[in-house]
């Protein structure tokens, strides 16, 4: 049973797991990254966990950015838990938080060659806004998408 809930500073070391089970180690967040965002006492960073019979399954990192724009940054789910639904259940309970709260997009970046999480996007009927040349590198374009609430 997946339940969504707002992350605990106990809980850093278990998201930093399933960070660097998602991303490459030169430009995954560290564990002393995650333990600062959610010893922060302004709370600029959120993240909401995904936990699946009592481990963190999953996770979804998010700014408030110009008031009313919601800017995730990461999205990740360990390798053993996708295509279960984690990410899904995630992005659902944060697009219901962000419209309750009268939030006017969502937006992130996801590289083109990710393929997985362009499924997860479309789902959402999240639009291309902007593609930015060689972000992630060589020949490897980032697409803003924006879903308006
Ligand atoms: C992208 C990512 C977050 C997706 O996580 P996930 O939990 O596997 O995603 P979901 O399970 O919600 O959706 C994936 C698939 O599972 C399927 N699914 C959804 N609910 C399901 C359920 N209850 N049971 C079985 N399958 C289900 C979906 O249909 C989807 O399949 P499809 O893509 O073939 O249509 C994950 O692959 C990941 O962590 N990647 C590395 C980090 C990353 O790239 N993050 C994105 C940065 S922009």
């Amino acid at each position: 049973m997946v339940k969504i809930r707002s992350a605990l500073p106990v809980d850093a070391q278990e998201i930093s797991k399933v960070e660097s089970e998602a991303h490459p180690q030169e430009v995954a967040a560290t564990l002393e990254d995650f333990r600062e965002y959610l010893s922060d006492p302004q709370k600029r960073q959120t993240i909401l966990v995904a936990e699946n019979d009592g481990i963190v399954a999953g996770f979804l990192g998010y700014t408030i950015q110009e008031k009313y724009r919601v800017y995730i940054w990461d999205i990740a789910v360990r390798q053993n838990q996708r295509s279960r639904g984690i990410a899904t259940n995630l992005l659902t309970a944060l697009i219901t938080k962000a419209a309750a709260q009268g939030m006017r997009s969502v937006f992130l970046k996801v590289s083109d060659e990710n393929i997985p999480a362009h499924r997860l996007y479309g789902r959402f009927n999240f639009v291309l806004k902007d593609q930015l040349k060689d972000y992630y590198g060589h020949s490897r374009d980032a697409f803003v998408l924006e879903l308006i609430l």
